[in-house]
C-alpha cells in the first residue's frame, strides 16, 4: 500500500521536526554547548625524563614524566582548558601502610605542581586528597587490621593538603569519602593562611567498579586489600548524596563533584537542582575505556561518542568535567 499524505490534524499545526531541518536552526535553539573552558584534564606522573608509557587499560592515554606533563600542560591551556588534575604512579618502593610518601615535599606531584607552575602559571592546577596513591594496601586511608580509620587518616589528610598547597596546588580535591574530611582541611589551610585556596570535594563518590583502569594507571591494581565500601557510596542510593553534598557545603566546599559519571546523571541532576554550587562530575577511567573500546570496534565514532557523552554532562546540570578526553575534544571543539 502506497504511503499517502495523512491528516496530520492532530498536531494543531505543531512539528517538533521544524526547527531540526537544518545546521543553523538547530544552533539557533541549542541549549548546551560544550567548550574547551569546561574541560579539567587529568594528567598521570611517572618517574624519569622524557617517559611518555601508554597505559594498557586506557588507549591513548600515558603517564607522563614531569618534563612531558609540563609540556601536556602547555598544550592544555593552549586550547583554553582552565584546570589540570595531576595524580601520581607512585613507586613501590616508596608506598607503605601509612602512606607518609604523600607527606613527602619532594614527592612526585609536589615535583609536578612545582614545574608545570614555574612554566605555565596560567593554567589552574589541582590534586586528589587521598592515601591510595601512596598507601602499600591500595586504600585511601590508614588501616587498623581491616578498619579504615576515619580520624586518624582526616589528620593525615589536612597535611597531606598542606604540603600540596606549598607546592603550588590550587584546588585542593578531597577524594577519600572520610567523614569531615572537608571541614578539617579548610581549617587547616585557613590556619596557614592558605584562605584562598579552591576546595573541590569529591561528595557523591561512589564504590564502583569503572574506576579499574585509573588503579591501573596509579600502580593501585592488584594492590587494593578488599574493596572501598565503607567509605565510597553505594551505587543504590541518591538522598544520601545529597546529604554527603550538604555537608561538605557546610564544611566549606567550594565545588562538588559527582564519581563516576554517566550513570549517575540523576545525582548531577539532584545535586544542580538542591544547590546552588558549582558542580563537576568525573567521567572516570572506566567510562573512557568503554567509548574507546567501542570506538576500536567499530561500534560507534570515537569523537561523536565522546562529544554526546560530554554534552550529556552539561545537560544534566553540569558547570565542568573531567575527562581523559580533555585535550581531545578542547582540539576537536576549537577546530
Ligand atoms: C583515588 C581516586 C580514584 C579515582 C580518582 N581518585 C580511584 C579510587 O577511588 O579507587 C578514580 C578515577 C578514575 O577511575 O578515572 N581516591
Amino acid at each position: 500500500m502506497a504511503y499517502k499524505k495523512h491528516d496530520m490534524g492532530f498536531l494543531k499545526g505543531r512539528r517538533l521536526r521544524r526547527l531540526r531541518q537544518r545546521d543553523w536552526s538547530r544552533e539557533l535553539v541549542r541549549e548546551n554547548t560544550l567548550t574547551a573552558a569546561d574541560l579539567i584534564y587529568p594528567i598521570f606522573v611517572t618517574e624519569g625524563e622524557n617517559i611518555r608509557e601508554p597505559i594498557g587499560s586506557m588507549p591513548g592515554v600515558f603517564r607522563l614524566s614531569v618534563d612531558l606533563a609540563v609540556k601536556e600542560a602547555k598544550a592544555a591551556r593552549a586550547e583554553g582548558i582552565p584546570l589540570l588534575a595531576l595524580f601520581p604512579n607512585t613507586q613501590s618502593e616508596r608506598r607503605s601502610e601509612d602512606g607518609a610518601e604523600a607527606l613527602n615535599p619532594d614527592n612526585l606531584t609536589c615535583r609536578a605542581l612545582r614545574a608545570i607552575k614555574d612554566t605555565v602559571p596560567e593554567i589552574g592546577l589541582c590534586t586528589d586528597v587521598a592515601l591510595d596513591p601512596y598507601t602499600s594496601h591500595g586504600h585511601d586511608g590508614v588501616m587498623e587490621g581491616e578498619t579504615i580509620l576515619n580520624d586518624e587518616t582526616v589528620e593525615i589528610l589536612v597535611n597531606q593538603a598542606l604540603n600540596q598547597v606549598r607546592a603550588g596546588c590550587d584546588v585542593i580535591a578531597p577524594s577519600d569519602m572520610m567523614d569531615g574530611r572537608v571541614g578539617a582541611i579548610r581549617r587547616g589551610l585557613d590556619a596557614k593562611g592558605f584562605e584562598n585556596t579552591i576546595i573541590m570535594a569529591y561528595s557523591a563518590k561512589y564504590a564502583s567498579a569503572f574506576y579499574g583502569p585509573f588503579r591501573d594507571a596509579i600502580g593501585s591494581e592488584g594492590r587494593l586489600r578488599g574493596d572501598k565500601r565503607t567509605y565510597q557510596m553505594d551505587h543504590a542510593n541518591i538522598n544520601e548524596a545529597l546529604r554527603e553534598a550538604a555537608q561538605d557545603i557546610e564544611e566549606g566546599a567550594d565545588i562538588l563533584m559527582v564519581k563516576p559519571g554517566m550513570p549517575y546523571l540523576d545525582v548531577v541532576r539532584a545535586l544542580s537542582e538542591a544547590f546552588n554550587t558549582p558542580l563537576t562530575a568525573y567521567q572516570v577511567s572506566g567510562e573512557y575505556a568503554m567509548i574507546c573500546l567501542g570506538a576500536e570496534a567499530g561500534m560507534w565514532e570515537r569523537e561523536a561518542a565522546m562529544v554526546e557523552s560530554l554534552t550529556g554532562f552539561k545537560r544534566a546540570g553540569c558547570d565542568a568535567m573531567l575527562t581523559y578526553f580533555a585535550l581531545e575534544a578542547a582540539r576537536l571543539l576549537n577546530r
